[in-house]
C-alpha cells in the first residue's frame, strides 16, 4: 500500500491547456517531407493512393510551391520513365522527368530542400532494384549505375540523394561518385534499414515498379529482424551517410527507437510508406476512424519513437491541419 496522498496522474490531463503544457512530442510542418511522382507520360490520380497523383514537371512545381507555403521541409522526387530496359538507362537520363523536376523546383521554389530517390526499380524492365546476372540481382554491377544516377541528380541541382535499393556498399559508391564529380556538398540520406514490406504495394502501382519475377527479399530486410537493422545503420555511417532512414515507419516503431539509441548524433528519418497511408485513408473512407486524429496520431507515434523527420504522403494535409 502507498503511504500518504494517492498519486493522481489525471491532474495533468485535466484541460487542453494542461495537456499542452506536459506534451512530450509535438509535430510541425517542418517535420514532413512530401514524396512526389514525376513523369513525362500519363499524369493523374493514383487509384490506390487517394489524393496522390502522378505529376508532370509543371504539376510538381505547383505541389512544391504549396508544400513550401505550408512550411514543409522538402520534397522527395520519384521518376516514372516512359521507357524501361534491362540496364535502367532512364535512371541516368539528364533529360528525364526527375532531372527536369529538380531543376524546375530549385529554380521556382528555392527555399525547399530537394531530395531524390536513387534506385533502379522503376527504370528496369524486370522491376528489380539492381541489374541482373541471370536471375540474381548483381550487387556490384549495380553500384556504378547508382553512383551515376546520384551524380546526374546532383548535376541537376539536388540537395540530397537517397539510395533506397539496399545494395551493399551503395553509400560508399555514391559518396565516391559524388566527390569525384565535384559534388562534395550534396548529402546522402541512406535508406539504411529498409524492410521487404507488404506496405509498398500502392507505391509499386504508382511507379509501376513491381518486380516481374520473384521478390525483393534477397536485398530488402526480413521484417523479423532488428539487430540486423543496427548493423546496416553502422555500416552506412562508416560508409559516409549523412542521414539515416528506417522504412517502413509505422510497422517499425521499435526499429526507429533502437536505431535512435544507437546513433544519437545522426539525423534519423522514417518513411511512412504508401500502404500505411492507404490503410488510414481506407479506414477513414469506411468510417472506421476519424481521419485527422488517426493521421496525427500515426505521425506523432513515429516522432515519439525517435524519428527527427517523416517522409509522408499525408504531408500537405497534416501541415494544413497543424497550421489551421
Ligand atoms: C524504390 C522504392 C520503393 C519505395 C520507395 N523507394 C519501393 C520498393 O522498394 O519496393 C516504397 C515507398 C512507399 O511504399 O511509399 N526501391
Amino acid at each position: 500500500m502507498l503511504e500518504g496522498p494517492y498519486p493522481r496522474p489525471r491532474r495533468l490531463r485535466r484541460t487542453p491547456a494542461m495537456r499542452r503544457l506536459v506534451r512530450e512530442t509535438s509535430l510541425a510542418p517542418a517535420d514532413f517531407i512530401l514524396p512526389l511522382f514525376v513523369t513525362h507520360g500519363d499524369t493523374g490520380p493514383i487509384p490506390t493512393m487517394p489524393g496522390i497523383s502522378r505529376l508532370d514537371v509543371k504539376g510538381c512545381v505547383q505541389e512544391a510551391r504549396e508544400a513550401a507555403a505550408l512550411g514543409i521541409a522538402g520534397v522527395l522526387l520519384f521518376g516514372i520513365p516512359t521507357r524501361k530496359d534491362a540496364e535502367a538507362s532512364g535512371a541516368v537520363d539528364p533529360h528525364g522527368p526527375v532531372a527536369q523536376a529538380i531543376a524546375a523546383v530549385k529554380e521556382e521554389v528555392p527555399g525547399l530542400v530537394v531530395i531524390t530517390d536513387v534506385c533502379l526499380c522503376s527504370y528496369t524492365d524486370h522491376g528489380h532494384c539492381g541489374v541482373l546476372d541471370g536471375h540474381t540481382i548483381s550487387n556490384d554491377a549495380t553500384l556504378p549505375r547508382l553512383a551515376r544516377m546520384a551524380t546526374m541528380h546532383a548535376a541537376a541541382g539536388a540537395d540530397i540523394v537517397a539510395p533506397s535499393g539496399m545494395m551493399d556498399r551503395m553509400v560508399v559508391a555514391i559518396r565516391s561518385g559524388l566527390d569525384e564529380g565535384g559534388f562534395e556538398d550534396v548529402a546522402v540520406l541512406s535508406y539504411s534499414a529498409k524492410y521487404a514490406s507488404a506496405f509498398y504495394g500502392p507505391f509499386r502501382d504508382a511507379a509501376s515498379g513491381a518486380p516481374q519475377f520473384g521478390n525483393r527479399k534477397t536485398y530488402q530486410m526480413d521484417p523479423a529482424n532488428v539487430r540486423e537493422a543496427l548493423r546496416e545503420v553502422a555500416l552506412d555511417v562508416q560508409e559516409g551517410a549523412d542521414m539515416i532512414m528506417v522504412k517502413p515507419a509505422l510497422a517499425c516503431l521499435d526499429v526507429i527507437c533502437r536505431v535512435r539509441a544507437q546513433v544519437p548524433d545522426m539525423p534519423l528519418w522514417a518513411y511512412n510508406v504508401s500502404g500505411e497511408y492507404a490503410m488510414v485513408k481506407a479506414a477513414a473512407q469506411l468510417g472506421l476512424a476519424d481521419e485527422k486524429s488517426a493521421v496525427l496520431e500515426v505521425l506523432t507515434s513515429i516522432k515519439r519513437a525517435g524519428a527527427d523527420r517523416i517522409i509522408t504522403y499525408h504531408a500537405i494535409e497534416a501541415a494544413s491541419w497543424l497550421g489551421a
